[in-house]
């Protein structure tokens, strides 16, 4: 199959990223919010890693950090917030100490944000082409027909039929999806080593987010961009990502690859989140949700987290649990975790 210009251009970029290193490592993230009801810390304790064209899905209820955590990777996050610990490492460089200036010329550049809303990507006064070729020319110098065609390339890649046509039109003249599939063609543009992606179907159509997910799967295999894709939605990373982070209240309580932990969850949160899917309970059985709230991160309770809500919760719970690798591959912050009979 002939690759496209936009897939041969990345692929030649590549090829001279160093052998081995992994796209991104995110070490013991923390991310606090200085309030004046108190410290809120929003992330606190988050490590994972994502190789070149590996997606992994960052999931978890809402309000348990999937956003601050992309943000906080993506240098955007805004006073009364601050990353106040860890390390974030871009193939061994660490994000977190570069200043404002040197993080802006890599977003956008070498890594990108698809946010849940286009409009956060999109300018509506502006036609797609014009926005398109000004991102291009931002940060290469190339002519405005250059710029024109790699637009044209990259909106036909995310599936967007007429692509020259379609070029002319403004925001508002796009469905939804379509909209999205633009801001998504966007964050393309400049073939980025690694993509966050912030729920960014969550509000399309099934037919729609699973047309996107394909595509984003394919292009991420042949041009090997990393990316992480934020989402409460269990199906979605199911047939998306490789690997899996799952994140409760701040903290990273299980990770690895996503079909091992789909059937076998170490943790009980991860196993509760299982259990609240529609298509994972049998017919006519109610579904099961996980009991209780997640809990103010302004009063978390002394130890684990999940305590409150958790069914194996005892008296060791009082104490905190760390992330521990269980099985190969395989990592969870429990002290009691379901282990498989063979390994417990
Ligand atoms: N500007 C802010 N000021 C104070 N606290 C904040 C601020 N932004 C986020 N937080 C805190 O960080 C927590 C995590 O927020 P975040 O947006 O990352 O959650 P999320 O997992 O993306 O949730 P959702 O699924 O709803 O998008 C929130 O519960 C909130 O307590
Ligand atoms: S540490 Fe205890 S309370 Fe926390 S998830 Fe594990 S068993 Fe439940
Ligand atoms: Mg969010």
């Amino acid at each position: 199959m002939a690759q496209s210009p936009v897939v041969q251009s990345r692929s030649a970029y590549a090829a001279a990223a160093p052998a081995g290193a992994p796209t991104l490592e995110v070490r013991n993230l923390q991310t606090h919010f200085f309030t004046r009801a108190g410290v809120v810390k929003a992330v606190d304790g988050v490590s994972f890693t994502v190789g070149r064209g590996k997606v992994l899905g960052l999931v978890g209820e809402s309000g348990s950090g999937k956003t601050v955590t992309g943000f906080s990777i993506l240098g955007l996050v805004d006073a009364p917030g601050r990353v106040v610990g860890g390390e974030i490492l871009f193939h061994g460089q660490n994000l977190a100490s570069l200043r404002e200036e040197e993080m802006r010329r890599l977003r956008g550049n070498r890594i990108a944000m698809i946010f849940q809303d286009p409009m956060m990507t999109l300018n509506p006064v502006l036609r797609v082409d014009t926005q398109m070729i000004e991102t291009v020319q931002a940060h290469e110098k190339v002519s405005r027909e250059v710029a024109r065609q790699r637009a044209r390339d990259t909106l036909g890649l995310v599936g967007i039929p007429s692509p020259d046509e379609r070029l002319k039109s403004y925001p508002h003249q796009f469905s939804g999806g379509m909209r999205q599939r633009v801001a998504i063609a966007i964050a393309l543009l400049h073939r980025p080593e690694l993509i966050v992606a912030d729920e960014p179907t969550t509000a399309l159509d099934v037919t729609i987010q699973a047309q996107i997910l394909a595509e984003v799967q394919k292009l991420c295999a042949e041009t090997g961009t990393a990316m992480i894709w934020i989402t409460h939605d269990l199906s979605v990373v199911a047939g998306l990502a490789d690997d899996i982070a799952v994140m409760y209240a701040g903290k990273v309580v299980e990770r690895g690859p996503v079909s091992e932990v789909l059937d076998t969850p170490l943790h009980p949160y991860t196993e509760g989140l299982i259990g609240s899917v529609p298509s994972r309970n049998k017919r006519g059985e109610p579904l099961r949700q996980i009991p209780g709230m997640t809990p103010s991160l302004l009063s978390l309770p002394q130890g684990c987290a999940f305590q409150s809500r958790c069914p194996k919760a005892a008296d060791i719970c009082h104490q905190t649990p760390s992330l521990e690798r269980l099985l190969p591959e395989r990592d969870a912050r429990c002290f009691r975790p379901h282990l498989p009979e063979a390994a417990a």
